[in-house]
């Protein structure tokens, strides 16, 4: 019998709800071939709401979210509110309280698509980045003292625990050791500076790879990641770091993989629900214009197909997205496609 799938959907600002929409589109299509069924449930989040009421995230939204087979998130962000009031009571608070520990981003380029990488191309770039998603400097612990004064103090601190270390470690093995590549899972981070933190990652890193002889492993520090994620990303299969520094090394990704209009990531708690996303954010001055790319979003809808079990719908979707990447777009950045935002999703239906 096939499934029906309870889909929470937070289209978002700016660009969001364009490019969510062209997503729900192709998944609507896969139902009517015959591929799993879909309930979708829209919740106005976002900056305008924010706006205009005050609202940020209710409890009520948050725990019927909590009951969703999975969500759909299009983009937080506004330009009208000021930075980190959207980013931390709606995005960072959903990946907190549905304890989406994991966010899981790859890095693959497909064939025809542009990377500003020379001499590189689809068998040199493609790996994972498995992303701590609810602790370190992004916990939101610290204050100012004295603030506005010359006295002035600001501290930020950064969380780690060994429980939030460990299931995201155990996570990244399994991923790994699941993943058809060289099953090679390299910790990144920071053990020369960041004594006490990378202390803890590195004892449990070594205490897990005991339970996986099949995977073989190595440390990296992060500068020394960006590098060579540049110079030679063939050495990469999965990547495992803590939230800030995997934050800053996937946007690095996302430009290698052909940039925002493709990357997509998801937020997962493996016991629980997860969240997909396109990872470029809400473009506000291309809101409403029919230009940007959803070829993200459409690919973080691919990526929930997979995480429900859905592989053969999966599997036909990706093809989809890589034959339109390949054969018709010009270019994947807003505006240069040779397409707006609709006919991109109507391309990719095609070739469903
Ligand atoms: C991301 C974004 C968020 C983050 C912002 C919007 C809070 O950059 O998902 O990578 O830093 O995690
Ligand atoms: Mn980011």
């Amino acid at each position: 019998m096939t499934k029906e799938y309870n889909i929470g959907v937070i289209p978002g600002d700016g660009t969001g709800p364009e490019v969510v929409a062209e997503a729900i589109k192709v998944l609507e299509v896969i139902s009517l071939k015959g591929g799993p069924k879909f309930r979708f449930t829209s919740y106005g989040l976002g900056g305008e709401r924010y706006l205009k009421t005050g609202e940020l995230l209710s409890d009520s939204i948050l725990s019927e979210l909590k009951e969703m087979d999975s969500i759909c998130l299009g983009a937080i962000g506004h330009p009208d509110v000021r930075p980190g009031i959207l980013e931390r009571e709606i995005l960072l608070r959903l990946r907190f309280e549905l304890d989406l520990y994991i966010n899981l981003r790859p890095v693959a380029l497909f064939p025809g698509v542009y990377t500003p990488l020379k001499d590189k191309g689809p068998e040199d770039i493609d790996f994972v980045v498995v992303r701590e998603n609810t602790e370190g400097l992004y916990a939101g612990g610290g204050g100012f003292l004295k603030r506005g004064s010359p006295d002035e103090v600001a501290i930020q601190e950064s969380i780690t625990t060994r429980k939030g270390v460990e299931r995201c470690i155990r996570f990244a093995f399994e991923y790994c050791l699941n993943r058809n590549k060289d099953k090679h899972l390299t910790l990144c981070g920071k053990i020369n500076v960041l004594t006490y933190e990378f202390d803890l990652w590195n004892r449990v890193f070594q205490e897990v790879l005991e339970e996986y002889p099949d995977v073989t492993t190595d440390y990296q520090h992060v500068d020394a990641i960006c590098m060579w994620m540049v110079k030679n990303p063939e050495m990469f299969d999965v990547i495992v770091t803590n939230n800030m520094f995997g934050d800053i090394i996937t946007d690095l990704g996302a430009i290698i993989q052909g940039g925002l209009g493709i990357a997509a990531g998801g937020n997962i708690n493996p016991h629980g629900t997860a969240m997909f996303e396109p990872i470029g954010g809400s473009a506000p001055k291309y809101a409403g214009l029919n230009k940007i790319n959803p070829i993200a979003a459409i690919s973080a809808a691919q990526m929930m197909l997979d995480y429900l079990g859905e592989k053969e719908a999966a599997r036909v979707l990706l093809n989809a997205i890589k034959k339109v990447v390949k054969d018709d777009l010009k270019s994947l950045e807003a505006g240069k496609m040779g397409y707006g935002t609709k006919e991109v999703g109507d391309l990719v239906v095609g070739y469903l």
